[in-house]
């Protein structure tokens, strides 16, 4: 890692209330990490090789903290459907396909390709039950320069049998990961993933709460999705108050550091419990729309501070950008906001692309933000086809940017101050 200057339009969100924004500055790092933006170049870094985006936007790198990597394909198909029926008729049959490595390597070199071309530079993503392709797909996000968390699904109840696993085995697994992956790369690290309380046995909770401590190891899961998803918990659970209890008495809530996708029908009680442990909620519109699940009430975790960034959730979710995941959960935002009688606010557009950026991003550590310390994980972005007016404001552009930009006016990506091209450019990228 080395030391760099980007020159040009900067935009980010320190805080989600306003975007600070700095025209034709220098955005200066040492060894990927930002040291501050200046608008002339101090003399002790003009030795530092400067690369000039003037006139063009630098905004931090996308993250999208919910996805899964084996429903790639499935982008689109059975969203006719519900949750449960869903993953019963798409869902599973896909990811029972990757014990096939060389099927793997297809979807996970285009997915990753697809993840560079939208700017996602930070992800935390699901792979399925398979040790050998969730190991190719780590060491490919490795071969990428990209960031992410990478889990390998467990299952071990309400399963197709080619996707219910041996609960003992699964921990083995689980655990043969987590040695050989926990120190192998500073930007590519495991993550444990029950897939979610109806197909993961007590016994298989309990062992995952387990390895999750004694190796300080992330946790990812779903919870309260839809309306039957959460009935099922209840049913399987009636010893325990609420869903997010089912996570916490196995350790998986918050005792290491947690994200839970969806969170549409969370009780206030569980709200409590995940402000106090610092669960990270992900938010993910497009799949909530698309598989008829409900709106999540995202004002109430902010006003409460619980930490919240954004999903893609693919394939529940159709669309991999987290651009036009920010515009999504804006609207998402504003029914919700009209169903309530006007009472929880709607989402700004500071505020999605916080999500969008730092919210996500701090489940990392310091990403998602330009302010010193924060890794450089940056986005060279050339708006000026987007439109005759040329009298916007830096923040207006983003904003142009983000509502009808697209990928074809991303230029460049950076992850901790070093430029990534197009990873595996052998593969015909799937994308339009
Ligand atoms: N709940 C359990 N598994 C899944 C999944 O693959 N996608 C979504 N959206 N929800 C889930
Ligand atoms: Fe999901």
């Amino acid at each position: 890692m080395s030391n760099l200057v980007l020159k040009g339009d900067i935009v980010f969100t320190p805080d989600k209330d306003s975007f600070k924004s700095y025209k034709d500055h220098y955005l200066v790092a040492e060894e990927g990490r930002v040291v501050g933006i200046f608008s002339s170049l101090p003399v002790e870094y003009q030795s530092y090789p400067i690369k000039d985006y003037s006139g063009k936007l630098i905004i931090p790198g996308f993250v999208d903290i919910h996805l899964h990597a084996p429903q790639y394909p499935n982008r689109g198909l059975g969203l006719d459907k519900e949750l449960i029926p869903w993953l019963n008729t798409y869902t599973f049959p896909e990811e029972a396909k990757y014990h096939d490595l060389d099927y793997a390597e297809r979807v996970y070199t285009s997915l990753i390709n697809d993840l560079w071309r939208y700017g996602t530079t930070s992800c935390v993503i699901f792979s399925s039950i398979h040790k050998e392709s969730t190991k190719l797909l780590m060491d490919l996000f490795i071969d990428s320069n990209l960031r992410a968390y990478v889990g390998k699904v467990n299952m071990d109840r309400n399963t197709p049998p080619e996707l219910c696993e041996d609960t003992e085995k699964s921990l083995l697994d689980t655990e043969e990961i987590i040695l050989e992956y926990k120190d192998k790369s500073p930007l590519v690290k495991p993550i444990i993933t029950p897939r979610f309380v109806p197909t993961c046995s007590k016994e298989l909770m309990e062992g995952l709460g387990k390895l999750a401590i004694k190796y300080n190891v992330a946790v990812q899961s779903h919870l309260s999705e839809n309306r039957d998803e959460v009935d099922w918990v209840k049913n399987l659970h009636p010893d325990l108050e609420d869903y997010a209890s089912v996570y916490n008495v196995y350790n998986l809530f918050g005792q290491t550091k947690t994200i839970m996708a969806h969170c549409i029908y969370n009780t206030p009680e569980e709200l409590d419990l995940m402000e106090k442990n610092r669960v990270f909620a992900a938010h993910c519109p497009h799949s909530n729309y698309n598989l008829s699940s409900g709106i999540m009430p995202v004002r109430k975790f902010l006003d409460r501070n619980i930490p919240v960034g954004l999903g893609s959730d693919v394939s529940g979710g159709h669309d991999l950008s987290i651009p036009r995941t920010m515009v999504a959960a804006i609207q998402a935002s504003k029914m919700k906001w009209l169903n309530t009688n006007k009472g929880l606010k709607p989402l700004t557009s500071s505020e999605a692309f916080y999500l969008g950026t730092k919210g996500g991003g701090s489940f990392f550590g310091k990403v998602g933000s330009f302010e010193e310390g924060y890794s450089l994980d940056a986005l060279v972005v050339d708006d000026a086809k987007l439109g005759v007016k040329d009298d916007l404001s830096l923040e207006e552009r983003v904003q142009r940017f983000i509502y009808i930009g697209d990928d074809r006016n991303i230029v460049e990506r950076y992850v901790e101050g070093k430029r990534v091209d197009m990873p595996y450019r052998q593969n015909i990228p799937t994308m339009v």
